[in-house]
């Protein structure tokens, strides 16, 4: 087979040529990093489960009219994406305190937040990713006014959507972290969702036990991250029947 070129290779996913100009596959890892990758460990399955996830959120926020990279998966491991130039700024969506807020601010986890909130963090491995306001983003060019408010618009309808979905399967949506890019279409330009959504940039809570369903089970060492992420996945229904033997709707009663 002839060798892929390969663009970039990040701690979860490695970005390779696409098949036409303008596309990329993006491939999911089984890697698992924390702490900006000081804590590291190969967990068998996870990427697969990413891959399967990330598509079921991107299509549904598609569907919506949220633009996205996304164009289709093409196997267990892959997807093929539309080639953006990646905004550098990370954006976290807060619903409940927990994770850094929490320690910075000092309040309990599991506090909810007087309403969602969202940060803002300069994309750079070597500085830890700083947190950065809007007057950082602006002031060092790395988005535009109008890029930004783009982009909280859509976090916003992002958050509704996905909190919504996911008290539907008894879970809640804690925080997330999404990431933009730039994607050119003649002489027009316009910001879409990149990267991805997946149990690896969210907290996801059980409703009933509290029980976390993210990547929180690798940072804090609690194990079972591939049977909570597989939860998440059959409780969206995208796992294959044989997968996850489940009744799918109400059933004729005879
Ligand atoms: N559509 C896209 N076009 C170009 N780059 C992308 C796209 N979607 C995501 N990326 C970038 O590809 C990388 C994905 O790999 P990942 O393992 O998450 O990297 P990192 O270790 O930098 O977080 C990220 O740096 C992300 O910003
Ligand atoms: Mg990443």
């Amino acid at each position: 087979m002839k060798q892929r070129r390969r663009i970039y290779e990040g701690k979860a996913k490695i970005l390779y040529e696409g098949p036409e100009p303008g596309t990329l596959v993006q491939f999911f890892k089984d890697d698992a990093t924390a702490f900006n990758a000081k804590k590291h460990d190969v967990i068998e399955g996870k990427g697969v489960l990413n891959n399967r996830i990330s598509e079921h959120i991107f299509t549904r926020l598609g569907a919506l009219g949220i633009p996205t990279h996304f164009i289709k998966r093409l196997n267990m491991r892959e997807q093929l994406i539309r080639e953006v130039e990646i905004v550098p700024i990370e954006v976290v969506v807060r619903n409940v305190a927990a994770g850094t807020i929490s320690k910075r601010l000092g309040l309990e986890e599991g506090t909810p937040l007087p309403r969602s909130i969202i940060e803002f963090y300069y994309k750079n491995d070597e500085l830890d990713d700083p947190m950065v306001s809007e007057e950082h983003i602006t002031a060092f060019g790395w988005a535009n006014p109008q890029e930004i408010d783009d982009m909280m618009a859509m976090a916003i309808r992002i958050n509704d959507f996905l909190s919504g979905m996911f008290v539907g399967i008894g879970i809640q949506l804690v925080d997330f972290k999404i990431e933009f890019g730039r994607l050119f279409e003649n002489d027009t330009m316009r910001i879409v969702l990149a990267d991805e959504i997946s149990p690896d940039s969210c907290r996801l809570w059980d409703i009933n036990s509290q029980e976390k369903l993210d990547k929180d089970r690798f940072r804090r060492d609690l194990g079972g991250l591939v049977e909570a992420y597989t939860e998440v996945a059959r409780r969206l229904g995208i796992l294959n029947e044989n997968d996850a033997p489940r009744p799918s709707g109400p059933k004729l009663v005879k």
